[in-house]
């Protein structure tokens, strides 16, 4: 019995889990366990001896069962060890790459020039897309034959409406639905038919308009130098040149010294030194007269300008394309600008 007891405890204190534990627990104190098998025997002993043997019995069964029990915490105590390594989560691994979008360069301009016009008391005017000819051209003093309708490769659409061609027919809409004094800008997508590297078929323009009485060009000067310059430094070189609108009179295309070579002349500005910005003029008196506006009374002025192409000047993008492409690794590189 003392053997056997040993036995036991040998392979309790090698047991390496809990399974083999019970397994020797019931291999040694079971019903039918080898400790009880001996004390089957016992009938065959004189009194004194079974006593001995008895008790000898109870103390060997006593020290397993302590034996184990205290085996069994020590491996409890591994197993759980175990698997607090096994499942410890590193907290100082980088965490997998959330793609978190971003403003689109065309976006950021466009709000930026916003911001520009509405620090000096503009408000924001909208109109649809989908435009009336007669508002796109005609109420603009652009006539039916007028070659500027050629200039605008225009889209129509079945019912004779068209894809307004530039934001100018929103100055349309406001006179005709507000009374002066109207500082309004009007962002927006236009549409043309035209497509290379620095046309698309959809942009975006912002019109300005300003009615009042005594609204002069110098007005118009002193406000688009303060837009430029906020756009493009101090330092940018502006220039007025004559040129012809129908909606405007006079009228003038504004330049700006080039943004690349900054005078010099370069491959951008075709060695001028100069980039075209914008169109801008008087309103015209028959515009005023198509809206109901007293051209005697009052006077103002008006611009429209690209934004891809300010986005472009601005970033130094060179193809319009790459704006419409929305590839999110060019879009990204403009991350938190405006
Ligand atoms: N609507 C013109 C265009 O799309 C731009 C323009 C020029 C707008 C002169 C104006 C303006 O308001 O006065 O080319």
């Amino acid at each position: 019995m003392k053997s056997l007891g040993e036995e036991a405890k040998a392979l309790i204190q090698k047991a390496t889990d809990l399974k083999q534990l019970n397994d020797i627990r019931v291999a040694f104190l079971g019903k039918k366990g080898k400790l009880k098998n001996i004390l089957k025997t016992l009938g065959k002993l004189s009194p004194e001896e079974r006593k001995e043997i008895g008790q000898l019995a109870n103390k060997i069964k006593e020290e397993l069962e302590e034996l184990l029990k205290s085996q069994e915490t020590t491996l409890k105590q591994k197993a759980l060890e175990e698997e607090l390594r096994k499942e410890k989560i590193d907290i100082t691994l980088p965490a997998s790459w959330i793609d978190i979008g971003s403003s689109h360069p065309v976006i950021s301009t466009l709000i930026g020039i916003s911001e520009i016009f509405i620090s000096m008391g503009f408000s924001v005017a909208e109109g649809p897309e989908v435009e009336k000819e007669e508002y796109n051209f005609d109420m603009l003093n652009i006539p039916k034959d007028h070659p500027a309708r050629d200039m605008q490769d225009t889209f129509f659409l079945n019912n004779g409406d068209i894809l307004r061609t530039h934001t100018s027919p929103v100055q349309v809409r406001t006179m005709l639905t507000r009374k002066p004094p109207i500082a309004i800008i009007a962002p927006g997508r236009v549409y043309r038919k035209d497509a290379d590297p620095t046309h698309s078929p959809m942009f975006h323009q912002i019109e300005g308009l300003l009615v009042d009485e005594n609204v002069t060009f110098r007005d118009l000067k002193g406000i688009l130098k303060i837009f430029l310059e906020s756009v493009f430094g101090k330092d940018v070189g502006i220039r007025f040149r004559p040129s012809y609108f129908p909606f405007t009179e006079p009228s003038a295309e504004v330049d700006i010294s080039c943004t690349v070579c900054g005078g010099k002349g370069c491959r951008v500005c075709k060695g001028t030194g100069w980039l075209e910005i914008l169109g801008c003029g008087m309103v015209d008196p028959n515009v005023f007269k198509a809206v109901n506006i007293d051209p005697d009374k009052y006077s103002g002025f008006a611009f429209g300008l690209g934004i891809e192409r300010i986005a472009m000047l601005k970033y130094r993008i060179t193809d319009i394309r790459l704006l419409f492409e929305n590839n999110m690794r060019f879009n990204h590189q403009f991350k938190g600008i405006r």
